[in-house]
């Protein structure tokens, strides 16, 4: 059987968890897709850098672009992050040249998606990415394959683990936002740039994601509306406690009469509810369907081993043949249902 040639670009944490299970799992991979899995070619910024991992076997490429379009490689995996730069320009020249594409970016398929899911289509690729929704937890395929059967009625959940570590730290000790943030920080927690974090706008990036899953919609990240955590003081979450609630970052998407409403904000959830006992960086996302009910996940929504999973779960779709279109809809249904513009009720 032909093997599945993979070109990965980005080898930090996510890249080099995805090369450790492909050489430590390579017979396990084998025999539940049918066919060999194979790293041909990795690229990164430094050559020089010790991964942690071995990368003998593998061509190097210092250009993303040129890995993402080298004739033997079957997939690009893109691990770099960055909405726009190399990410995009690699993920656009792999889909030109005939690659499925790979990836756990979700600032780039909020922003970008749409234009990219159309050109993979455009050319029978697929884009898979689900890693790029509460890391390791299989969001993305309970929507699109185990909740196939439903209508789905509504997607919420606390889709940043260092805003609810924050906040959860917030509670514990009784020290001010500002204090928890510089610890969230020291402790290596926050994006490159925190207002992603903080500021709602990577929760947003997942939710405006699950949303176009979800109803078969564009993907809209302009129209969640936003706000973020740092304007909770220890008082809110105290007044919280004492009527029994928890302050969450949650985000909420569901359509109703005036179209698609998509919210990412902190909001006060019951403190005996699966949302107010999720602690620490822990995410959750709950699902709910017309038939199915209330479903509820939980789990790592980064880190190296979680999120290379959630990586190998798309390696692995497409290894076996799977072709979805890429947020999981038949293509004609990217033309049919834009949302209205996002508004609070
Ligand atoms: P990271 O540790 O910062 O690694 C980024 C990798 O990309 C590095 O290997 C870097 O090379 C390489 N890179 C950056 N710019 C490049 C360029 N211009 N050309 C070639 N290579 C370049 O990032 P990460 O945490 O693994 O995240 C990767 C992606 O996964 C991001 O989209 C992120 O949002 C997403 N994600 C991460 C997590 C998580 O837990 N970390 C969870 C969910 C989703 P060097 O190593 O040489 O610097
Ligand atoms: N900054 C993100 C978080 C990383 O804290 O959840 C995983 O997407």
């Amino acid at each position: 059987t032909d093997p599945l040639r993979l070109g990965i670009a980005g080898l930090g944490t996510v890249g080099t968890g995805v090369v450790k299970i492909i050489r430590q799992k390579a017979n396990l991979l084998a025999a539940r897709t049918g066919r060999p899995i194979e790293i041909t070619a990795v690229s990164a910024r430094s050559r020089d850098k010790d991964r942690d991992v071995s990368l003998s076997g593998y061509a190097w490429e210092d250009d993303p672009v040129a890995l993402a379009t080298r004739d033997d490689i079957d997939v690009f995996v893109e691990l770099m992050g960055g909405a726009d730069g190399p990410a995009k320009a690699a993920t656009e020249a792999a889909l030109a040249a005939g690659k499925d594409v790979i990836t756990a970016n979700k600032a780039m398929l909020a922003i970008h998606g749409q234009a990219l899911a159309e050109l993979a289509e455009d050319k029978g690729h697929v884009i898979r990415f689900e890693a790029a929704v509460a890391g390791g937890i299989p969001v993305v395929k309970a929507l699109t394959e185990g909740l196939a059967g439903n209508d789905v009625t509504r997607v919420m959940g606390v889709m940043n683990g260092t805003c609810n570590y924050i906040l959860t730290r917030m509670e514990d000790s009784g020290l001010p936002y500002e204090e928890v943030f510089a610890e969230a920080d020291a402790l290596g927690y926050l994006e490159a740039d925190p207002t992603l974090d903080v500021g709602g706008i990577d929760a947003g990036h997942k939710l405006s994601l699950l949303a176009a899953i979800a109803y078969g919609t564009k993907v809209d990240f302009d129209g969640v509306d936003l706000e973020g955590i740092q304007r909770i003081s220890v008082e809110d979450i105290e007044t919280a406690a004492s009527m029994g609630f928890r302050i969450k970052l949650l985000g909420v998407a569901q359509m109703t009469g005036r179209g698609l409403e998509q919210r990412m904000s902190p909001c006060l959830v019951p403190a005996d509810s699966p949302l107010g006992q999720l602690q620490g960086g822990t995410n959750m996302v709950v699902l709910e369907g017309d038939a199915v009910g209330q479903i509820v996940l939980r789990g790592a929504g980064a880190g190296e081993g979680p999120t290379a999973s959630a990586v190998m779960s798309d390696v692995i779709e497409i290894a076996r043949g799977t072709r979805l279109t890429t947020f999981g809809q038949p293509a004609a249904g990217l033309e049919t249902a834009v949302p209205a513009k996002s508004s609070t009720p």
